[in-house]
């Protein structure tokens, strides 16, 4: 989603918002803008692009001033163009605001704010809050009590910041993150720690409905009734810092590469949490399990771990769905929320519609200081460090390994789980040899229109992992099917265009997969086995290491996180940044 950053300090502004935006760029990058406060105006310069880009063209980085504000903009409102890039000035240009979030109310306020003789340029709700502050400002010629005013009358999720015609910063944020970093040498507010982590490793954490005003005779918190609030300064982990590519090519290919470790370090900083986790969710009267994108896919391999190995029933809902089903959750009921961000606002409206019901919610998220976290009664971390890539990769594995763990406790060890034999297996998919076989497959896939992927009982919810790896990082049509499902419509798309994946390893899956696997030849369609055995009705073969059914999820995936990735990289697009995507979608 769009990033927001600000800074006021002792240094040149527009460099380190750059960076910093920079850094953030993975939240959404389809425009970006900086403005600073020098020699008394603001100078505002913006444009269509990536960050590099626009910053050759019009300079980003050299506007003068020692306050400043900056953006990556996500288009909702509006097309992607330079007007609606942010920053936006008000028409009287005494203040510049940058927004991340949507503002529900912006037509109706726009139109007041006309009538009132405020201009408007752009198509976006965003505008609308630099007038207000404008409106409220004229109105009191106070800060504070501007920004009183406005958040009284904005309706919708928002974090902004805005920099004023006499240098002060000030940012507010309604369920949007925001961060303060407190330096040695200035002040920083940004959507994510990333922002400014090089600068410092002192943040407040700003609570929801407060706002801050820094100005140079220091800084200061109020709650949305304009209260003071005190907050303790607490320091980021250093994991943070870990946020440089180092000796790879892409962050995803770092990332992916990470998975021997990460899977090992699941829920670790938290065992607590997970114990009690575990102790909830079995005197539970009913158990639901919600997600989005890639962590509804490892929803849907829980729900086989819970009934299989745990015998208990637990029903996987898509997160952008819970608003339309609300009554399904009941009092004592429990909600796992699975969320790599925690922010992502489809995700948190499913925990709210389920806390509103009388459920706890149990979160399994990577950042631990996001909104998800907050609302939970139980939180366990994913412990893999910061992931940058847009298509997530180690969050999902560790995502499952803490499920995994969480079953494995449920049911007294029944599921035999050997997180480091699972390590091990993943590290030999990894290996020099493995990646260049895959290489070479992914060359294959270079001018492909449709794949499909075909998994039967756990390994469908990997199917449909793998389809969507394959849609973020190539922008081929993938789609994941229940391998049994062939025959009942998707024969029909066979032809010799097609590729077909088929995860099959030697499981009680295994001979019924190779059925399908013999139609779909038989149509003429080429197909790549994800297997530990070979078999002449593969095209091409990827070998996995063998290893008891129930872990092949964790492991299978590995290869086809690669062969996207490196089909990615055949096709020349960027697999860190696919197109229209961002990593944590903030808006519904
Ligand atoms: C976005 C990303 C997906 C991700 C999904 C859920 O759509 O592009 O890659 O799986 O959000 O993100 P979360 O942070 O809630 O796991």
């Amino acid at each position: 989603m769009c990033s927001i950053i600000g800074y006021l300090g002792l240094n040149q502004a527009a460099p380190i918002i750059v960076k910093g935006l920079k850094r953030m760029e993975y939240r959404g990058y389809d425009s970006v803008g900086v403005a600073t406060f020098s020699n008394n105006q603001i100078l505002v310069r913006k444009g269509v692009g990536k960050v590099i880009e626009v910053n050759k063209s019009v300079r980003l980085d050299e506007l003068s001033g020692t306050v400043g504000i900056g953006h990556t903009r996500w288009a909702t409102h509006g097309m992607v163009t330079d007007t609606n890039a942010h920053p936006h000035p008000s028409s009287t240009g005494e203040v510049a605001i940058v927004h991340n979030g949507i503002i529900q109310n912006h037509e109706e306020l726009k139109k007041d704010l006309q009538q009132k003789g405020y201009a408007f340029k752009s198509q976006t709700d965003s505008e609308v809050i630099a007038n207000l502050l404008q409106y409220h400002y004229d109105k009191s010629r106070n800060i504070k009590q501007s920004i009183v005013d406005t958040v009284a009358d904005l309706k919708g999720d928002y974090a902004f910041v805005a920099v004023f015609e006499d240098g002060t910063l000030a940012a507010a944020r309604f369920h949007e993150p925001l961060i303060i970093g407190i330096g040695k040498q200035g002040y920083f507010i940004s959507s994510d720690v990333l922002g400014f982590v090089e600068h410092t490793d002192e943040v407040i954490y700003l609570d929801n409905m407060e706002f801050v005003i820094i100005g140079n005779s220091g800084i200061q918190i109020f709650d949305f009734n304009a209260n003071p609030v005190q907050h303790q300064i607490t320091k980021v982990s250093k994991e943070f810092a870990d946020v440089y590519k180092g000796e790879y090519a892409h962050f995803t290919l770092k990332e992916i590469s990470e998975q021997p470790t990460t899977i090992l370090n699941s829920g670790n900083n938290t065992k607590l949490e997970l114990d009690l986790a575990t102790d909830f969710i079995r005197h539970a009267k009913s158990l639901y399990i919600t997600g989005s994108g890639t962590s509804y896919n490892a929803a849907l391999v829980a729900k086989f771990l819970f009934s299989k190995y745990a015998k208990i029933k637990i029903e996987p809902i898509i997160s952008s769905e819970a608003h339309f089903s609300p009554d399904i959750f009941e009092q004592q009921s429990i909600l796992i929320a699975l969320s790599q961000s925690g922010e992502s606002a489809d995700v948190l409206e499913a925990a709210n519609i389920a806390k509103k019901a009388g459920s706890k919610i149990i979160s399994i998220v990577n950042i631990m200081t996001s909104s998800l976290a907050h609302l939970s009664s139980i939180s366990i971390g994913l412990g893999c460090g910061p992931e940058i890539g847009v298509a997530a990769t180690k969050s999902f594995t560790a995502q499952l390994a803490t499920l995994y763990k969480i079953v494995d406790k449920i049911s007294e060890g029944s599921l035999g789980l050997d997180l480091v034999k699972v390590s091990e297996a993943i590290k030999k998919s990894l290996s020099d040899d493995s990646k260049a076989k895959i290489q070479e497959i992914a060359k294959k896939l270079k001018d492909v229109s449709d794949i499909y992927v075909l998994g039967r009982g756990i390994h469908y919810p990997i199917a449909s992992e793998s389809s969507l790896k394959l849609k973020e990082l190539t922008y081929i049509h993938a789609e994941g099917l229940p391998g049994g499902e062939l025959k009942h419509g998707p024969l029909a798309l066979m032809d010799s265009n097609t590729y077909v994946i088929m995860i099959n390893p030697e499981d009680s899956t295994y001979s019924d997969t190779l059925t399908s696997a013999r139609e779909i030849k038989a149509r003429g369609a080429k197909i790549i086995g994800i297997s530990d055995k070979p078999s002449d009705v593969y095209d091409h073969w990827i070998e996995i290491p063998k290893i008891e059914e129930v872990m092949y999820p964790l492991v299978e995936i590995i290869p086809i996180q690669l062969l996207a990735y490196y089909a990615a990289i055949e096709k020349d697009t960027d697999p860190d940044y696919p197109r229209n995507l961002a990593k944590s979608v903030t808006v519904k």
